[in-house]
């Protein structure tokens, strides 16, 4: 049948029509021709229950039947208790929360946040960062109250816009003296940085706990804000809620200023949310941000159960042994063509070429078709897993089986 959807994704030809039930791991999902494949792909790390948990489905059918639409000009309780315990999960101070459906909008929130709060308008970002693909939907608004803060038409001088969106500064990774040297150049102009503390498009690379402690210092010299983009290393996938905790420690003195998640938040559902410390937050007045499904009930119910799943059953704990399990058997076994087995609790990287090496693909294809093994290729070399967290020594050993067997092919 025709794809009648745009040709913006490359495709790897399987449809997917279901998950195996819960009962039998919910780690499987079955193509249109009945073919099984274990799934490390999860909808790019947004199902960390598996697929089809019985509580998380309870949860969203019993919010449905209850209410499932509510403006944001209204509250709800859903959206309240979430907020709630966000607030209580993550490391930011006194932390308000903007409630949006997507990673890309709790970045543009964070951004707005950043220049607003701060007055300036340069943002410092890594190289081989990912933060989202938004455009200026904004820019063709018209609603001054909306776009002027931000954004002017060509012909509109008035009002002064203190809040002019923001210049990219792009440094190297894990370089603390670029990173010095760009504040020294241009520090009362730096509005915020913005790190992944483990970058995962680029190929799962975790920053170091001096990387970070060492931006945090450097934006509090020069009042500039830290940011933490945890849409895919957050919710629990590195072994504990947050990527910053599990790498930095939880001193309140090194929290950053604004953190965001989405991705395996809502269990499946799509959510995304931004969280900043309560006194920059005011600077988020009325018309200043805002997305119609933010808030929904339906989502923030189904963030709230998976929540409630991942901490009664113990999912933090098999999240974080996952990475080590794994490197135990490439110590245990090698295959001569891995390079590195990287990454943190469940965001594991495998790199099996060198960098500019093309050789994922064919790997990830073959582990696919040969093998049942669904896995996304990062940066042409690194084969990224992002297992329900539930997943372990069983699907681990079968992965690094057919992992070998795919090299020895591809040789
Ligand atoms: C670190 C990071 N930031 C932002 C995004 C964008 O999120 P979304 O695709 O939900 O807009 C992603 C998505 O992969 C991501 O990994």
């Amino acid at each position: 049948m025709q794809d009648l959807r745009w040709p913006t994704y490359a495709l790897r030809g399987v449809t997917l029509e279901r998950a195996e039930p819960h009962e039998r791991g919910g780690l499987r999902v079955i193509d249109s021709e009945g073919r099984s494949y274990l799934d490390a792909v999860n909808g790019v790390g947004c199902a960390p229950l598996g697929h089809a948990h019985p509580r998380w489905i309870a949860a969203m059918h019993a919010q449905m039947q209850r209410l499932s639409a509510a403006a944001n000009s209204f509250t709800s309780g859903p959206q309240q208790a979430l907020a709630r315990r966000l607030a209580e999960r993550f490391p930011v101070r006194d932390a308000r929360v903007f409630l949006g459906s997507s990673g890309t909008e709790a970045t543009e929130a964070a951004i707005k946040l950043a220049v607003r709060a701060t007055g300036r308008s340069i943002i410092v970002a890594f190289e081989r960062a990912f933060h989202g693909r938004s455009l200026g939907a904004l820019s063709l608004t018209a609603n001054t109250a909306y776009r002027h803060p931000y954004v002017r038409c060509i012909g509109e001088s008035e009002p002064a816009d203190p809040f002019a969106v923001a210049q990219v500064l792009r440094l190297p990774w894990g370089d603390l003296a670029a990173a010095r040297a760009a504040f020294a150049a241009h520090g009362p102009r730096i509005a915020g940085v913005f790190v992944e503390p483990v970058q995962g498009e680029a190929g799962v690379f975790p920053a170091t706990r001096e990387f970070l402690v060492g931006l945090h210092g450097l934006c509090r010299e020069h009042g500039a804000l830290l940011g933490a983009d945890e849409i895919q290393c957050g919710s629990g996938r590195v072994g504990a809620w947050s990527a910053w905790s599990r790498i930095v420690g939880d001193d309140p003195a090194l929290y950053p200023d604004i953190l965001w998640l989405a991705k395996a938040l809502g269990g499946g559902m799509p959510i995304g949310v931004c969280l900043a410390a309560g006194e920059l937050a005011k600077a988020m007045g009325k018309g200043t941000h805002g997305t119609t499904f933010g808030g929904n009930p339906l989502a923030c119910a189904a963030a709230l159960a998976t929540f409630d799943i991942i901490e009664s059953e113990g999912l933090l704990a098999a999240a974080a042994a996952q990475l080590p399990t794994l490197q135990a058997l490439a110590v245990a076994q090698p295959h001569a063509r891995v390079h590195e087995v990287r990454g943190l609790g469940a965001m594991i990287g495998v790199q099996v070429g060198r960098p500019g090496e093309q050789i994922g693909n064919a790997i990830g294809d073959r582990l696919m078709h040969d093998h049942g093994i669904l896995a996304t290729v990062c940066s042409g070399h690194t084969i990224r897993l992002l297992l329900p967290y539930r997943a372990g020594e069983p699907e681990l050993r079968e992965f690094w089986r057919a992992l070998g067997r795919a090299l020895e092919v591809s040789a």
